[in-house]
């Protein structure tokens, strides 16, 4: 028999990343759709194969056995739309960041544990080829001591969507964007245990323009940080360190990379190389034969395995646990202006 497949939230995400994977697999069923915009439901439905669409998720529940369930609203609906649907006994993939607060964060893991259930997070990029070949090689850094997580935009404040609005969102660039990077940082360390975090956070181009490489918002809605800069040290006394903004004046449009320095070597994700000195000599191990591989349909993929076979691992709900509350900690010190232990 094959799962019964629902999307909350039928918007860009949706489409072209989790509607469009769940069409390749034949193992599935695209059952139903659901956004609070009926006609954006109906016209997703149709244009992507599902059987029916609603415009209230208690009912799709009450009309529908659902196996699957994606979650990819705003993310202030993440918590409330993960809970139902585990509550209905559904697996659920979820769109980053977990949550609102890490409290949210910390009952969907334990209701998906208590339930026996599958709750992924759609961090893809630890689920790229680079992101892989640092895990597999790690060991040729020797200690690493420390890393730098970059996600920066140079004029890429988002212009569609709720990206800018704090209540919807949570924040700005720090927990859309450079949550991933903190996550495939996160990831390739092993998450170390965290001691203390330091932040701040910026508001410097957001409220004073209103249009971008990205499209145009609201200056005088424009509520989230601009920029936030971080640093993590952990309780073996490495250090982390945060770059992200959604419009920075720098050269480049876009950095979105990871670097790492160990006592033996160094690394990078984008592109993924390894470097080192032989006494005196450098030395550049590349990652060998990389094919472009879409690290989204890669994550979905980890998704659907593990439901269906139980296979593979997923970005879980423990692990993005500990990326929330790393973002909480990033923007309470941004805002008390002081260190926070964790
Ligand atoms: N993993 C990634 O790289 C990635 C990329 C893009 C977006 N996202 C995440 O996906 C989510 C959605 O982003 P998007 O770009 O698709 O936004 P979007 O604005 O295109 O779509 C959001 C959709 O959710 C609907 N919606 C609003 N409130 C809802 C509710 N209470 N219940 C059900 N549906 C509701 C809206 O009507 C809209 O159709 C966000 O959490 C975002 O952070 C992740």
């Amino acid at each position: 028999m094959k799962k019964r497949v629902a999307i909350i939230g039928a918007g860009q995400v949706a489409e072209t990343v989790h509607a469009s994977y769940y069409q390749t697999r034949e193992e599935l069923e695209l059952a139903a759709v659901c956004d609070p915009n009926l006609e954006r439901a109906n016209e997703f439905a149709r244009e992507n194969g599902f059987l029916a669409a609603y415009d209230d998720a208690k009912t799709m529940f009450q009309r529908e056995a659902i196996d699957i369930v994606s979650i990819c609203t705003p993310n202030r609906f993440h918590f409330e739309n993960v809970m139902l649907a585990l509550q209905n006994g559904a697996h659920v993939m979820c769109e980053k960041p977990p949550a609102m607060t890490p409290e949210e964060a910390e009952q969907m893991a334990g209701e998906a544990a208590s339930r026996g259930l599958v709750l992924a997070y759609d961090f893809h990029h630890r689920f790229s080829n680079e992101a892989r070949f640092l895990k597999k090689e790690k060991a040729r850094l020797g200690d690493i001591y420390v890393t730098r997580a970059q996600a920066l935009r140079r004029s890429g404040v988002p212009g569609w969507g709720t990206f800018t609005n704090k209540e919807i969102q949570g924040g700005g660039p720090l927990i859309d964007i450079g949550i991933h990077m903190l996550d495939v940082a996160m990831y390739v360390l092993g998450f170390p245990k965290v001691k203390r975090v330091m932040a701040k956070s910026f508001q410097k181009i957001g409220t004073k323009k209103s249009m971008g490489s990205f499209g145009s918002w609201d200056p005088l809605k424009f509520t989230v940080e601009d920029a936030l800069f971080g640093w993590i040290e952990f309780e073996n006394g490495h250090i982390l360190e945060l770059e992200t903004s959604f419009a920075l004046h720098m050269k480049e449009n876009r950095i979105f990379n990871v670097s790492f320095f160990g006592d033996e070597a160094g690394g990078t994700l984008y592109p993924a190389e390894i470097f080192t000195d032989n006494d005196g000599d450098l030395e550049m191990l590349k990652a060998p034969g990389f094919i472009e591989e879409d690290s989204h349909s890669a994550s979905m993929a980890a998704f659907v395995e593990k439901v269906l076979f139980d296979r593979g691992d997923v970005a879980t709900g423990e692990e993005g646990l500990i990326i929330q509350r790393l973002v909480a900690a990033l923007y309470e010190s941004a805002e008390k202006e002081a260190c926070v232990y964790l």
